[in-house]
């Protein structure tokens, strides 16, 4: 295999990389798939147990009941709310809805949008984040790439890879710029719940005044649940609504997923106890990596941080390498558009194995 395909290991893909390096999987700490480090609540695990029985049952078909627990959850009103197997089944349903001719990505991100736009024969356009920015974009960028065609503007806030985030004032002179174009506006909130401010940044305030504009979370990374393929959207727009809903499947979530949304919602012990580990996490590797003066750290309000190789012969593909032979997965972004070979993502996961990354990375770069 080569660099470049070495590269291209998604955080999810542990049982390849250790086939590849002929590791054990079990073994393998993933820094790459940015899932908290704490796992399920001890109280979603005694309440689903209890429930098992939920499996002879179909969900209801309105999922009302979830839908009311993700309306208390996010303060928007039930009917704006559409529930998803995880977030790529709306990713992938918004995108159909939308059927862009055009759709402006605000890129390095995520790639699976534009698998998706390109699925429904639309083109898709990068717009660079800056670097001299912290990886946000200046609106007169955006302004100026816009053209006739363009319906669709994706971007993921935190954005991944780059961990950084508008705030909501900043996503205001976005939509505005989208409204006055007629340009649907899609914002992928995945990593919001981790930052200790989230609400300088959350989208979903703005459903409320804006009708071009649809925002996604799921459970997978906050709530430590991939495998439990919930995810959900929130709109004020009508025309969207029902576009969605009607090329969705019935009963798309299990009934499992249907019970553990509506106790993992409520467990507010939970999301502030992921929230506080995240933050003293975050700090002690920034802390800790920064003063070798090899690495430097982006803003981020995400539980990943994108850092900078500096002052270094290594590439980020010689690090991942490197640190995978010691089971410790990591990403490398030079596969991404714009980063070239000096960055790498990096997610937090306990404080034990934060610090053995930590020093691996320092004696190594
Ligand atoms: C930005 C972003 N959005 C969506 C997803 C997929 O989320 P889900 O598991 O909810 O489908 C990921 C997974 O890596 C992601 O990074």
């Amino acid at each position: 295999m080569s660099n470049t395909e070495i590269n291209t290991f998604h955080g999810s893909d542990v049982e390849a990389l250790a086939a590849h390096f002929n590791l054990d999987s079990t073994k393998i700490k993933s820094f790459a798939s940015n899932v908290n480090p704490l796992g399920l609540s001890d109280r979603l695990k005694q309440e689903l147990t209890a429930n098992i029985e939920v499996i002879t049952r179909y969900p209801e078909r309105d999922y009302k009941t979830l839908r009311t627990a993700i309306s208390k959850y996010v303060n928007a009103p039930i009917d704006n709310i559409i529930v998803g197997n995880g977030s790529t089944e709306l990713i992938s349903g918004i995108i159909k809805a939308v059927s862009p001719k055009d759709a402006i990505l605000f890129a390095p991100s995520y790639s699976e949008y534009e698998r998706e736009v390109g699925l429904n024969g639309g083109n898709i356009r990068y717009l660079p984040l800056k670097k001299e920015l912290n990886w946000l974009i200046d609106e007169n960028d955006l302004k100026n790439f816009i053209i006739p065609d363009t319906d669709l503007i994706i971007m993921c806030n935190p954005n991944n890879p780059t961990g950084n985030a508008f705030s909501t004032d900043e996503l205001k002179v976005i939509l505005n710029i989208a409204k006055e174009h007629g340009i649907t506006v899609m914002i992928d909130e995945t990593y919001i719940e981790f930052g200790a401010d989230k609400e300088r940044y959350e989208a979903i305030p703005l459903t409320a005044e804006y009708d071009n504009l649809v925002v996604l979370r799921g459970v997978s990374k906050f709530y430590a649940a991939p495998g439990l393929r919930l995810g959900y959207a929130i709109t004020s727009s009508d025309r969207l609504k029902s576009s969605i809903l009607n090329s969705k499947d019935p009963w798309s979530i299990n009934s499992v997923a249907e019970k553990a949304g509506i106790i993992m919602f409520s467990d507010t012990e939970y999301q502030a106890n992921v929230r506080d580990c995240t933050a003293k996490e975050m700090e002690y590797f920034k802390n800790t990596l920064e003063k070798t003066g090899k690495f430097i750290f982006y803003p981020s309000q995400a539980n990943f941080y994108l850092i900078e190789l500096t002052d270094t012969d290594k590439t980020s593909t010689d690090v991942f390498v490197h640190l995978v032979k010691q089971n410790l997965m990591i990403r490398d972004l030079s596969s991404f558009p714009y980063l070239g070979d000096s960055y790498i993502r990096i997610a937090m996961l306990n404080h034990e194995d934060n610090e053995r990354l930590a020093n691996a990375l320092i004696s190594y770069v």
